[in-house]
C-alpha cells in the first residue's frame, strides 16, 4: 500500500492523502484531509472490508471532501478530513492495531482529528486517545462526548422543523405524518422528537429487534412492511434514516411526500436526482446540513465536551436549513445546489482570513 498511482486523488482537489501502513497488526488506512481552510480537518474513521485498495482510496476522498461541506454549514471552526481501515473489523480489530492507527492520526500533528464511523464505537475511540490527543467522540467516562446519535436526531428535527415552515408555514411537524425509514440510532431518537411535536409516524426497520422495540415503546407507531411500502403510503414527510441512495430515480417517482429530510448520510443516488426531486414539488432538506448534529457534537468535546452548548449549536441546523431553502428559492436551484453554494463561500470568505498574516 502507499501508491500514489491514481489518478483520482490528482483530480480530487484534496490538500493530503495518507497512506499508513503496520504490518505486524495489519493496518493498512488511508487519512484524506480535503481542506484545512476552515482549520483542523475533522471526520470518522471508517472500518471497512473494501474489495480493493482502490475502492478504500475513492471512498476517503468523497467521505472528506462530503466531510468539508458538512463542517462549513455546520459553522464549525474544522475543515473536512475522514480515514478508513481497510479490512474486517470483526477478524482485525484489535488494541495494537487501533494505537498504531493513533500514532499515524498523532504524526499530522492535529491537521486532522478523528473520530467514529461505521465500524468504530465510542470505546475504540477511547483506545486510539492512547496514542493521540487529535482524536474525539470517546466515552463520557473518558471525558468524551458519547453517543453522536443524540444530537444527529436533535439536529434533523430542526431541519425538519425549517423545512415545515418553508412549506406550510408554521416550524413544526404537529398533525403531520412521518415515515422514518431506519429506527436504529438516530431513527429511534428521531421518533420521539416526532410524537413528542404531535406527529404521527409510520415506520420501517428489516431488523425484527428494532420493529420489536418500536412495538414495545412507541405502539402508536404504524409499522410497515419496508422502505417501499413506507414512501408510497401517505406521508407527508420522508426521513431516511438507514442507508444511502434513498433516493433514486425509482423511489423519487413514486414518493408521495412533500418534504424530505432525515439522518441518512448520501441519500442522493446519483447527481441529477435533486432537480428531479424539485420538478416533482419535493422540498429536500438536503442530508449533510440537517444531520450535522452528530459532528456538532464531537466537535464540542474539543473544547471539553458541554451537552447544552452543543445543544444550542445544534439548533443552528434550523436557521441554516431555512437559509438554504430561501437561497435555493431565490436562485432558482435545488436545495442541495444552494448548500454547496453556501458551504463553498464560507470556506472561501472565512479561509481567505488566513492570508492576514499573524505574527
Ligand atoms: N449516528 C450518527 O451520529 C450519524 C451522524 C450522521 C449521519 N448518520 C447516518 O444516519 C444513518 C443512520 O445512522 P445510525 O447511527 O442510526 O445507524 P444504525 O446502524 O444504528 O441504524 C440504521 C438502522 O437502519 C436499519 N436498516 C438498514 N437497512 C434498512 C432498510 N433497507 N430499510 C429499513 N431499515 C433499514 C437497520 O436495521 C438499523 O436499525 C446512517 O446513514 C448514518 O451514516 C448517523
Amino acid at each position: 500500500m502507499g501508491v500514489f498511482a491514481n489518478e483520482d486523488q490528482e483530480s480530487s482537489g484534496h490538500e493530503q492523502v495518507v497512506f499508513c501502513h503496520d504490518k505486524p497488526t495489519g493496518l493498512k488506512a488511508i487519512i484524506g484531509i480535503y481542506s484545512t481552510a476552515l482549520g483542523p480537518a475533522l471526520g470518522g474513521t471508517r472500518f471497512y472490508p473494501y474489495a480493493t485498495e482502490d475502492d478504500a482510496l475513492r471512498d476517503v476522498l468523497d467521505l472528506s471532501r462530503g466531510m468539508a461541506y458538512k463542517n462549513a454549514l455546520a459553522g464549525l471552526d474544522h475543515g473536512g478530513g475522514k480515514a478508513v481501515i481497510w479490512g474486517d473489523p470483526e477478524q482485525i480489530k484489535s488494541e495494537a492495531l487501533l494505537r498504531a492507527y493513533g500514532r499515524f492520526v498523532q504524526s499530522l500533528n492535529g491537521r486532522y482529528y478523528t473520530a467514529c464511523d461505521v465500524g468504530t464505537y465510542v470505546a475504540d475511540m477511547d483506545v486510539v486517545a492512547r496514542e493521540t490527543r487529535f482524536v474525539t467522540g470517546r466515552s463520557v467516562v473518558h471525558g468524551g462526548a458519547g453517543d453522536s446519535s443524540i444530537l444527529t436526531a436533535w439536529g434533523v428535527f430542526q431541519g425538519m422543523r425549517a423545512a415545515a415552515e418553508h412549506l406550510w408555514g408554521t416550524p413544526t411537524l404537529a398533525g403531520r405524518r412521518v415515515g422514518v425509514a431506519g429506527l436504529g440510532k438516530v431513527g429511534k431518537v428521531l421518533t420521539r422528537h416526532l410524537l413528542d411535536d404531535g406527529a404521527a409516524v409510520v415506520a420501517t426497520d428489516v431488523s425484527e429487534k428494532a420493529l420489536a422495540w418500536a412495538r414495545e415503546t412507541y405502539p402508536q407507531v404504524d409499522l410497515v412492511a419496508d422502505a417501499d411500502a413506507l414512501i408510497a403510503s401517505d406521508i407527508d414527510v420522508y426521513a431516511p434514516c438507514a442507508l444511502g441512495g434513498a433516493l433514486n430515480d425509482d423511489t423519487v417517482e413514486v414518493l408521495r411526500a412533500k418534504v424530505v429530510a432525515g439522518g441518512a448520510n448520501n441519500q442522493l443516488a446519483h447527481p441529477g436526482i435533486e432537480k428531479v426531486l424539485a420538478d416533482r414539488g419535493i422540498l429536500y432538506a438536503p442530508d449533510y446540513v440537517v444531520n450535522a448534529g452528530g459532528v456538532i457534537q464531537v466537535a464540542d468535546e474539543i473544547e471539553g465536551f458541554n451537552f447544552e452548548r452543543a445543544k444550542l449549536r445544534a439548533n443552528r441546523i434550523y436557521d441554516t436549513t431555512r437559509d438554504i431553502l430561501r437561497l435555493a428559492d431565490a436562485e432558482g436551484v435545488p436545495p442541495a445546489v444552494a448548500a454547496d453554494r453556501l458551504a463553498e463561500r464560507r470556506m472561501a470568505e472565512v479561509g481567505r482570513l488566513r492570508t492576514i498574516h499573524l505574527s
